[in-house]
């Protein structure tokens, strides 16, 4: 062995950081991350399942894992899809070569299961149903380590209480636990000192954020130091977001002026379905509530295509809504059907229906995306600086978006004043400003 370990992680931002914590343990046993599956002694797998196409995508890896991990090599399948009913019992019948499987709720025992399968020498499945199962804190207990250059990902809460019925977080992730304040706090004043320009602040549900007494917006509120810094979060829901954090972008100093705040569909009926507690009028006030407050804000959102029942009178109503917003950015994904989910078991719509749908929505977004940014040419943005490459500088402006620009003197995690050139998509090149 030459103590190297190789971590692939699929599906969210919770997971990537789930992996910098799995990438902490072993780097506290003396492993060290190497970027070929085939120098590793040590694989992991940190997997999804909210969609069908995130579980395609780990088998096919798996497959392609065998054929190329050395002779003796470990290897790890952990994260959301083991935790599903049956799945860690399938993935091991399907897949004899894995050694180690574990759940969402026990990824903070990987070194014990390690030595455990050394020393036996047989495989190690375990699957909590929950923290307690292990008496542990779940994986937030061990030091991250942190992989993600300028930003630094904050866990506030786990778990999700929503429900959403077609959504399969919930069962694979648990019920929303808030981490006490006082050690977020510590968290961000401990990362912003060892020289992080931006912090993202981590939940399913972060509006519904509640410890003792606070609330997500007192906690934003505790977070504005003096610190010239980048305050980001994800992921909002419309029925718990409120006026008062609109306020705060307002007036904060250190707050991401971007928002996003998933509408999933357009249609009552849908939303309805859905379990989503709001109405399409409802999210247009909220979106116009923080539009009057911060009128360059950046909006974006994750919509869904063909739920079961949606008409094409549904399906326009989510046209109509993604027009008259018009998101800066926007996720777009066809519904995908989650074993377990109440949704899996209401009709469901045809192939072609859903993948037509979802063409149309993607050409109506393309035209919107390229409208908003021909308007920012000409403007100044404030651009903060997470990669270089020779001259060429890429980062994120307040409104989370991407420019590029030249400068030979400007560093990663540099605040520049970029005016904005050109425009395609998304993609925004300009030039710096000197005073
Ligand atoms: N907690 C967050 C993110 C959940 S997963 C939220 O509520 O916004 C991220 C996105 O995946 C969701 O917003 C949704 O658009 C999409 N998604 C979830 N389940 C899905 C499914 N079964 N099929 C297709 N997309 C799904
Ligand atoms: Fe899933 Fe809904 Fe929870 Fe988001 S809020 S994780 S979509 S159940
Ligand atoms: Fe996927 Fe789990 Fe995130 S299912 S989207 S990795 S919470």
């Amino acid at each position: 062995m030459n103590n190297r370990y190789h971590i692939q992680t699929y599906g969210c931002q919770m997971n990537v950081h789930e992996s910098e914590k799995i990438a902490g343990i072993l780097e506290a046993r003396g492993f060290t991350s190497c970027d070929d599956v085939s120098d590793a002694d040590i694989i992991v797998l940190n997997t999804c399942c909210v969609r069908e196409t995130a579980e395609t995508k780990v088998y096919g890896h798996l497959g392609r894992i065998k054929s190329q991990k050395k002779n003796g090599a470990i290897l790890i399948v952990g994260g959301c899809m083991t935790q599903q009913d049956g799945a860690a019992e399938r993935l091991a019948k399907r897949c004899p070569f894995v050694d180690i499987i574990v759940g969402t709720f026990n990824q903070s025992q990987i070194g014990e299961y390690i030595d455990e399968f050394l020393h036996t020498g047989s495989r190690v499945i375990d699957i909590w149903k929950s923290e307690k199962d292990g008496g542990a804190q779940g994986v937030h207990k061990s030091v991250a380590a942190r992989t993600s250059g300028i930003n630094a990902w904050v866990n506030i809460m786990y778990g999700c209480n929503n429900f959403c019925t077609y959504c399969i977080v919930p069962y694979v992730r648990g019920r929303e636990r808030c981490r006490p304040i006082d050690e977020i706090i510590a968290d961000v004043e401990a990362l912003l000192k060892s020289g992080y320009k931006q912090i993202t602040l981590l939940g399913q549900n972060v509006n519904s954020y509640k410890y003792q007494d606070k609330t997500f917006v007192d906690l934003l509120k505790m977070l504005e130091f003096d610190n010239k810094y980048r305050l980001k979060f994800m992921t909002s829901h419309p029925k718990d977001i409120s006026l008062e954090l609109a306020e705060l972008f307002a007036t904060s100093k250190v707050l991401s002026k971007n928002l996003h705040l998933p509408v999933q569909s357009g249609s009552d009926r849908i939303l309805q379905a859905m379990n989503r507690h709001y109405t399409r009028d409802q999210y247009f006030q909220k979106i116009s509530a923080f539009r009057a407050l911060v009128p360059d804000i950046g909006l974006s959102s994750d919509v869904m295509v063909g739920f079961p029942t949606e008409t094409e009178e549904d399906f326009l109503q989510t046209i109509d809504l993604v027009e008259k917003v018009r998101y800066n950015n926007l996720f777009m994904f066809i519904y995908s059907r989650r074993s377990g989910t109440p949704a899996d078991k209401m009709p469901q719509l045809d192939y072609t229906t859903k993948q037509q749908r979802i063409d149309r929505l993607i050409k109506h977004q393309f035209e919107i995306s390229k409208q908003i940014a021909s308007e920012w040419v000409g403007r100044t943005v404030e651009v903060l600086i997470s990669e270089k490459n020779g001259s060429k500088c890429f980062g994120k402006a307040q409104n989370d978006a991407a420019v590029s620009f030249e400068s030979e003197s400007a560093n990663v995690g540099d605040f520049v004043n970029i005016k904005i050139t050109s425009a395609k998509n998304a993609n925004y090149k300009g030039e710096v400003v000197y005073e």
